[in-house]
Order: structure tokens, then sequence, then C-alpha cells
């Protein structure tokens, strides 16, 4: 990316992008002729210096992304997302769907007898042989299909639904941010992923007949946020965002009645193929096409995001 257009995202002259990038000590490539190539992580990270501080002095965040509707985003956001959060702080994602599409996502295929969450429900200690380190700042807690196998039969114990929030609390100082994904029911997944949350985030694709799965995932979030015995739960709803936008009269005008009737962000990100073709190949959008419009969205989300955290 070049200089031009990080001091356009920045709102900053070009002394200024300099001098912030010797401040903080950024390690920004050089072109022969010695101009700077920025990526995304340099452009993230330097919006959020100012928030810095803030960042690497706030306890963990625990983000749970959740939505009872298939294929709205969910998966592709986290990834997302926690490349964001990646480049800002030590950032944890966990898979909580048995399909395990977030752990195919980062190239993570696992066999039955590998370590996966569903082992690590069954016996604490295993869980940092589990957790796979992806990239520099960016770890993951893989899922494979037996934990379907495993939720069946630990069904109906009360105690189950609490698994991973006392899991996090054990690993959760080693971590800034922590994202959850959870399949698209409204089962004991999407339960333990609220309880150990703080906060949760719901992806919304504008569809005919989706706004009224809307009213199914706040009323399940809510019967949960409601539930007073346990001791330290504060699990707020951070928002709705619209994906896979799309500018024509259904998109806009499906988008507009969302934003009017619930808590939703401003920033909607837009359908593009190259969020998919960055799918097939593994990358985050961020590195596979740095001038995507999805790019761009997932950028304006991750900081609103995190203005709200800040001020929540
Ligand atoms: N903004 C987007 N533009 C284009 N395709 C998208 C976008 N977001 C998600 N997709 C695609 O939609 C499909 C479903 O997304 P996924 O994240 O798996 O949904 P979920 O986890 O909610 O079931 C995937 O093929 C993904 O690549
Ligand atoms: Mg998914």
């Amino acid at each position: 990316m070049k200089p031009k257009k990080v001091e356009e995202l920045l709102e900053l002259t070009r002394p200024t992008l300099l001098q912030r990038i010797k401040d903080h000590d950024l390690d920004v490539p050089k072109t022969n002729s010695g101009e700077n190539v920025f990526r995304w992580k340099h452009v993230i990270q330097l919006q959020f210096n100012a928030k810095y501080s803030y960042i690497q002095n706030m306890n963990t965040k625990v983000i749970s992304i959740c939505q009872n509707k298939g294929g709205v985003g969910k998966t592709t956001s986290v990834i997302n997302l926690a490349t964001a959060f990646s480049y800002l702080g030590k950032t944890l994602v966990i898979d909580l769907d048995g399909q395990s599409n977030l752990s195919q996502g980062f190239d993570v295929y696992l066999n039955e007898e590998d370590y996966s969450i569903s082992d690590v429900f069954e016996n604490t200690e295993v869980v940092n042989d589990a957790i796979r380190q992806i990239n520099d700042n960016l770890y993951l807690l893989p899922n494979h299909l037996k934990f379907e196998r495993w939720k069946k039969n630990n069904k109906g114990d009360t105690k189950t639904v609490f698994i991973l929030k006392k899991i996090l609390k054990k690993i959760k100082h080693d971590y800034k941010f922590i994202l959850i994904d959870t399949p698209s029911s409204l089962d004991l997944s999407l339960e333990m992923a609220l309880y150990a949350s703080n906060y949760c985030i719901i992806p919304f694709e504008p569809q005919p007949f989706s706004l009224e799965g809307i009213t199914n995932i706040l009323d399940e979030i809510e019967s949960i946020q409601d539930n007073d015995d346990i001791i330290n739960f504060d699990l707020k709803i951070l928002g709705i965002f619209i994906n896979m936008y799309e500018k024509n009269n259904l998109g806009t005008q499906i988008s507009e009645v969302v934003s009017e009737r619930f808590n939703t962000f401003k920033t909607k990100i837009r359908k593009t193929v190259a969020v998919q073709q960055a799918q097939a190949v593994k990358v985050p959008i961020f590195e596979f096409d740095e001038n995507s419009n999805a790019a761009l969205d997932y950028y304006n989300l991750t900081f609103e995001i995190l203005e709200k955290i800040i001020e929540a």
C-alpha cells in the first residue's frame, strides 16, 4: 500500500506519518527508492497507536460471534477480525463448531486422535497441547467432528455449559483477545460460548426472512444474560453488523430496517469475491488482496468494535 493511501486512511500528513512510524518503532519495508511499502498490519498498528497503552493494560476480552443462521459469515469474520486483532495483541481463536470450518480456514485438519476441543473438555490439563500457533501472535484451539458425539453424550449435564468458561479462566491471561466461532444452531456450543464471553457480535446477511432470525438469537442471548446465578458474569451484545452487503434495492432496504430496529455497527462488509478466494488459499483478506473492499471494511469494523469495547 502506498504512503498516500495510508495518509488518507489515517488522516495524517506525511511528516506526522513518518514520525509515528519512528515513535512506535514499526518495521515498515521500503522500496529501492526509499518509499515505504505499507501492509494492513502497519495501518492497523498505526491506527490504534493512540490506544496502544489502553490495549496493553486492558484485561483479556472474550468475544463470541454468533447467529443461528448458517452461511452469514461467522467463521469468515472470526478469521479476518482475529487477524486484525493479532496485529495489536496476542489473540486466540476457538472453534466451537464440529464442522471445524474455522480450523480448516487456518489450514488445520485434525485426525480423531489429535488433541482438539473435546479432549480439552474431557481433561483441561491438555489445553496447551491442543492449542496451535498459526502465526506470530495468533493461536487456535481447533475442533474435530468428534465434538458432535461429545456434545450428545454430555447434553443435560448442567456443569457442561460452564466448561469453556472454566478453561478460559486458566489460560485467558496469556491473550489480549479471544474470539469464539460458534455453529449455526441455538445449542450447547452457543451457551458455552456466551457464558465464557464478555461480548457477542452478530453478523447479519440482508436477505428476505433473515430479520426474523435476529429476534431468535437476541432472545437466546438475553435469556443467558438473565442468569443471575453466576458471579462476575457480564455479557454485552456489542451489536449486529451487516455482511455480504450489496448495493441494490433489497440489500439497502433490509439494511436500513435492521439499523433502525437494532443496535447495528455503521460498517457494512461488502460482498466481495476476494473473501472467498482468500479462504480458498487460507489467507486472511488483509494479506490476500489489500485493495479489496472487504479488507477496508474489516479494518473499519475492527476499529468500531474496539471503540465500543473501550467505551463499554
Ligand atoms: N463479505 C463476503 N463476501 C463474499 N463472500 C463472503 C463474505 N462473507 C462470507 N462469505 C462467504 O460466505 C460463505 C459462508 O461464510 P461462513 O463464514 O462460512 O458462514 P457461517 O460461519 O456463518 O456459516 C463462505 O463461502 C464465505 O467465503
Ligand atoms: Mg461457520
